[in-house]
């Protein structure tokens, strides 16, 4: 067949790419690399899944990730859109700016010993349960601490409920009422940009105080842009280090040798940073890159990708490729060459990195020394994936301490 015609892909691997997205990304890259899926009444949807394409394509400037371009796309809440991962220079870079100084790695370091104090909080007080849910005992509660520190929102806010409503607006389908949803949503927006206009809203890095400011005084943003930024952060600053806590303990569990070299004392120079890398490629919570569009023709192995239509960068597929990772497919929480894309490529790439590998790098050897032996409560292919448009990551990681 010739290689701009490809087949679909067989029809158990689409059925089951929530569950296990792997085997269907496999295909993808060897018999589709360009994957075109037109639909009736909406832009054609464009995958891609090869290494060297996704990471080209992270740098292209004839992709916009402004949803503008395409007509009736509407990717997210209403009024919430205007945000650094939806624009485009000068936007984007303007946008960027404001953000970034917060996130830099000299000053997400000094955030350890509190992670470390919240982690052994968390886990102080599933010392003696038999059951334990590692997502919602932990993983989430922890890193929406953390975002919530950087942005400063103030303790009653910092709530479990808080957090539903956040997940709730990107989990389609899952929520019973999607206007009560996008009330809450925007109710909460107010509260903690009212508070920090009025002085009350809560200390720590302060993030959102300085954006606030930086709107009032010098019309560095608009609005909705503060709005938009300060949802995009509370969100994509724990629903992704959530899942690289969720999905990484699965892999260390079905890994039981390498997880005990990491729960070690002194596990070797090194070895936790690129054990969390590992994590971050084995199983990556960004599964697919976010919102881009062609702006302009692009050409890709015989295919024409047309101006307005939409492209999905398959990151998960990509740090598994073949030709670019020895034995992909093997866990190797030792590997030196490991050049992944978990956190993007080029001018969007990952604001957070800092400190999503921080907390990874305190949560995993924490977590493997004081759980104890563990053990899935149920067997791993009866595990719940959320329904995600992007993220990849557990609803729950249900575990039970072995006797
Ligand atoms: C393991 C955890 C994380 C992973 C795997 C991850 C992954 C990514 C990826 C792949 C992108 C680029 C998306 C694209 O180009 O389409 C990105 C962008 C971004 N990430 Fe993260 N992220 C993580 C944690 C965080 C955290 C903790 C924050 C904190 C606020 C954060 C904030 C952002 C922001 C604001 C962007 C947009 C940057 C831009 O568009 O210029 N991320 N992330």
């Amino acid at each position: 067949m010739p290689p701009h015609v490809p087949a679909d892909p067989p029809a158990e691997l689409v059925a089951a790419r929530l569950r296990d997205p792997y085997p269907y990304f496999a295909w993808l890259r060897r018999c589709a690399p360009a994957h075109v899926e037109r639909r009736v009444g909406r832009p054609a949807l464009w995958q891609v899944s090869r290494y060297e394409d996704v990471r080209a394509l992270l740098t292209d400037t004839r992709l916009s990730k402004h949803p503008g371009r395409v007509p009736g796309y509407v990717p997210g809440p209403a009024g919430l859109n205007r945000h650094l991962v939806h624009a485009d220079p000068p936007d984007h870079t303007r946008l960027r700016a404001l953000v970034n100084s917060a996130f830099v790695p000299r000053r997400i370091a000094l955030l350890e010993p509190f992670i470390t104090r919240v982690a052994h909080r968390l886990l102080d007080r599933i010392e003696h349960s038999v059951h334990v849910d590692l997502i919602a005992d932990f993983a989430a509660p922890l890193t929406f601490r953390m975002i919530c520190a950087i942005l400063g929102v103030p303790g009653r806010l910092d709530t479990t409920a808080t957090r539903e409503t956040l997940m709730s607006t990107i989990a389609p389908g899952t929520s019973t009422d999607a206007a009560r949803t996008e009330r809450d949503l925007h109710d909460l927006l107010d509260a903690l940009i009212d508070g920090k206009r009025s002085g009350s809203g809560g200390s720590g890095v302060d993030l959102l105080g300085a954006l606030v400011r930086a709107g009032d005084e010098s019309g560095a943003m608009s609005e909705e842009e503060l709005r938009s930024t300060a949802y995009l952060l509370l969100l994509v600053g724990h629903d992704t280090t959530m899942n690289l806590i969720g999905n990484g303990m699965l892999a260390l569990l079905d890994h039981p040798e390498q997880a005990a070299r990491l729960a070690a004392p002194d596990p070797g120079p090194g070895f936790v940073a690129s054990a969390v890398e590992e994590l971050l490629r084995y199983d990556s919570p960004v599964r697919d890159a976010t919102f881009r569009c062609a702006a302009a023709p692009i050409e890709l192995h015989g295919q024409v990708i047309g101006a307005g239509e939409i492209v999905s960068l398959l990151i998960g597929s990509a740090n598994r490729d073949g030709e670019r990772f020895t034995e992909p497919d093997r866990l190797d929480l030792g590997r030196t060459a490991n050049e992944h894309l978990a956190f993007g490529y080029g001018p969007h790439f990952c604001i957070g990195a800092a400190l999503a590998r921080l907390e990874g790098a305190v949560a995993f050897p924490l977590l493997l020394r004081r759980l104890g032996p563990v053990q899935l409560a149920k067997p791993a292919d009866e595990l719940c994936w959320r329904p995600a448009r992007v993220m990849r990551g557990l609803v729950a990681l249900p575990l039970v301490r072995r006797a």
